[in-house]
Formats: structure tokens, sequence, C-alpha cells
């Protein structure tokens, strides 16, 4: 169980330098035949259970690569998913999903329970 867990004022990916080498960018370019991944991954077969704070907002991973989940670390950056913000509208605990298949995204919709 995760209390009061905000997510970092930068992720891991954000905020570090930027400035690269051109040969840098040809080394690492991505073929254009590559697709990124659009399918999240199952991170848990159960939801988790977090108690949030009226106000504090919370940044839910959406592709389940994530090791703090339910929320995100930055590991989405290899994918075309993302993060959600969400912001408790009151203090108490709620269940975030973690098979990333809710289509109530970031709760849990009971989705993990036909997997
Ligand atoms: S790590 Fe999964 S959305 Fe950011």
């Amino acid at each position: 169980m995760i209390f009061g867990a905000t997510a970092p004022e930068a992720l891991p990916h954000e905020g570090v330098d930027t400035e690269v080498d051109a040969s840098d960018c040809q080394a690492t370019a991505r073929p254009e035949h590559i697709q990124l991944a659009d399918t999240p991954q199952i991170a848990a077969t159960t939801p988790f259970k977090v108690e949030v704070e009226e106000g504090k907002s919370y940044f839910w991973c959406a592709c389940g690569k994530s090791s703090r989940q339910p929320f995100c670390d930055g590991s989405h950056k290899d994918t075309a998913l993302s993060r959600l913000k969400w912001t408790a509208e009151a203090t108490k605990a709620v269940f975030f999903c973690g098979c990333k298949q809710t289509a109530h995204a970031p709760m849990c919709d009971g989705s993990h329970k036909g997997l």
C-alpha cells in the first residue's frame, strides 16, 4: 500500500541534459518501420489501494512498465503511451488500476477479472 505518493517534480527523463551530439542522434535514430508499443503491459492482476489526499495530483502509469506502480516513473519513454494526471477530490482510499485494461482510467473497473 502506498500512502501519499505523488509524482516527482521532474521525471528521470525530464529536465536532464537535452543537448546531444549529432552523431549520437544518428546512432540512436529509430528506423521508420519500428513502431512504438501502444499496448500497455499488465503491471498487476489486482488494483492498487492508495490513500490519496484531497487536492493532490497523482500521475498514473498507463504503460505498465513503471517500477513505482501504480504511478509513473518515466519508463513509458520508449512507448507510445504516457502517464495520466489525476487529482483527488477527497482524502480517502481509492483503487488504481494495475492491469492497465480499465475503461475508467486511472481507477479499477474490474477489468482484471477477465484476464
Ligand atoms: S512509466 Fe508507465 S506511463 Fe510513465
